[in-house]
């Protein structure tokens, strides 16, 4: 079995398709831990509807990334649990450099557009003011920069002439619960190496 963690702060919706599409296609892949830095998360809900070890941890003082005390707990926690893979799911939070390494290239995030391209919040509503006709969503390896990883999987999504920031969003996720669990199933595999910038899927 190859264990994965889950982080998360909102609504979950990425993790459900995780957990669906682990179940659906009964592959060898199991979510040792949802932990998360919102105690309201709905993603511990559905954690704890299919039976997953769910955890809030807080996340200390500051606004955007994790106390470095808290950190190392985060960190723990995942090792307790066997995590080979670290899944963020919606987790608004940056990670450091501690936690970077100590999971190095073992940790990747589903990004709501075509990155480079719209880096950082509200990714969606970025591309529908700049004007593109075209978006997405990236899941890519996670490194010290913010959205800057080398890529794994991209999914192309159409700009609708009367979208509105939620309509186009929505768009997006589809796309996002299709291609998040795809790469997950691929590095579990042993299918997904990084060279240089370029990820190599065999
Ligand atoms: C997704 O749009 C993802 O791209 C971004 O955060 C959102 C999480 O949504 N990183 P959910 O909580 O999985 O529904």
């Amino acid at each position: 079995m190859f264990t994965i963690g889950v982080l998360a702060s909102g609504k979950g919706t990425n993790l459900q398709a995780i957990i669906d599409f682990i179940k659906e296609e009964k592959l060898p892949i199991r979510i040792g831990v949802v932990i998360s830095d919102n105690p309201d998360a709905y993603a511990l809900k559905r954690a704890e509807k299919a039976g997953i070890k769910n955890v809030y941890i807080p996340p200390g003082r500051y606004k955007t990334f994790l106390e470095p005390e808290v950190e190392k707990k985060y960190v723990e926690c995942l090792k307790e649990n066997n995590v080979e893979l670290v899944c963020l799911a919606g987790f608004m939070r940056v990670l450091k450099k501690y936690f970077i390494e100590s999971f190095k290239w073992k940790i990747i995030n589903i990004h709501p557009s075509l990155l480079p391209a719209f880096r950082g919040l509200e990714a969606w509503k970025q591309a529908l003011d700049f004007g593109v006709r075209f978006t997405g969503c990236t899941v890519h390896f996670v490194d010290e920069g913010i959205d800057t990883g080398p890529i794994i999987l991209q999914a192309v999504v159409p700009v609708l002439p009367d979208d509105t920031p939620e309509s186009l969003h929505k768009r997006i996720q589809e796309k996002e619960h299709l291609i998040y669990p795809l790469a997950i199933k691929l590095i579990s595999e042993g299918r997904v190496s990084i060279c240089g910038r370029k990820v190599v899927i065999r």
